[in-house]
């Protein structure tokens, strides 16, 4: 998806109610690249639409190459919605597809409980996004049905899964890399975790890791990428620093006194000292 394409369909999608970030949409899209640029093929399904947000732009990356993509959603019967996450309604949502895709997308719908989904019935897929139930039994069901579906290169990625307002989620996840020692969390950023095998991790990460690569996709500076052991793997974390995020003088000074260790040295202290009495007084 070329730069003008994907602000085209940022611009089509803004006013559409839900819960996904241009960021995210931009570590999407760059998945999406290098799971081409590495011949992985396969469907793209969502569990929890809403009215589309999200799956404007995965309709748009399995439009591209004629791929199929699955939907699930409660839609109507909210009842089931115990976690209360989001609230489908199927007519915006088929409305917000159609205006965007017309008849480009081969889409299929499955209006029921995620749950109910049987993998025999959802082809191989090779990008799959979990953002139904929030709860932990609903979350760690979804993780175990995208990893069989996933083709070996696949990705599942998570919603909401760090988020102190969801620890189910986190739960799930937790749980669903214990029973799965296959998989790891490549990456988290932008309110997403990125799931896959270790052979898909090493082909994400070592594009992660190139910052002219994060630069050209759009998530370069103020994102900073770091590494954080997570359930056995270095994680790639995407996320802007506090002291970049946090307006003022002291977390920046503070910023640059800790990446210059030649102003740590015992002959500066003195003056570090005094600057550091100003600071607090100011
Ligand atoms: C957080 S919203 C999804 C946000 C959406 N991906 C976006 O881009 O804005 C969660 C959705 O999951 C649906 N949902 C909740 N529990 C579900 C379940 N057990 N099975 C299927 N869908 C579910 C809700 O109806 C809601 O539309």
């Amino acid at each position: 998806m070329t730069d003008a394409q994907f602000r085209g369909l940022l611009r089509q999608t803004r006013r559409i109610h839900g819960w996904f970030s241009a960021e995210a949409a931009r570590l999407f899209v760059w998945i999406d690249e290098i799971q081409r640029q590495n011949g992985v093929k396969g469907g793209l399904f969502e569990i929890g639409v809403h009215h589309g947000k999200s799956a404007a732009l995965l309709g748009a990356l399995a439009a591209r190459d004629g791929e199929r993509f699955g939907a699930c959603d409660l839609f109507e019967d909210q009842q089931a919605n115990t976690s209360i996450s989001g609230h489908g309604d199927r007519q915006i949502f088929e409305s917000n597809m159609r205006r965007i895709h017309a008849d480009s997308l081969d889409l299929r719908v499955f209006a029921k409980p995620s749950a109910e989904l049987d993998p025999e019935e959802i082809e191989p897929i090779r990008f799959f996004h979990v953002d139904g139930g929030h709860s932990r039994d609903e979350a760690l069901g979804d993780l175990r049905l995208a990893s069989r579906c996933l083709v070996p290169l696949g990705v599942a990625v998570v919603d909401d899964a760090f988020r102190v307002e969801w620890p189910g989620v986190t739960e799930a996840l937790y749980e669903f890399l214990a029973e799965n020692p296959e998989y790891v969390a490549v990456a988290s950023g932008f309110n997403k975790a990125v799931l896959c095998s270790r052979d898909a991790a090493c082909m994400l990460a070592q594009e992660f890791d190139r910052e002219d690569a994060r630069n050209a996709k759009g998530l370069g500076y103020p994102i900073h990428l770091k590494r954080a052991s997570f359930g056995g793997w270095e994680m790639r974390v995407f996320h802007v620093p506090a002291f970049v995020s946090e307006p003022g003088l002291v977390p920046r000074l503070r910023h640059f006194y800790r990446s210059h260790p030649v102003l740590q040295s015992v002959l500066l202290r003195p003056a570090v000292k005094a600057a550091k009495g100003v600071l607090k007084r100011s």
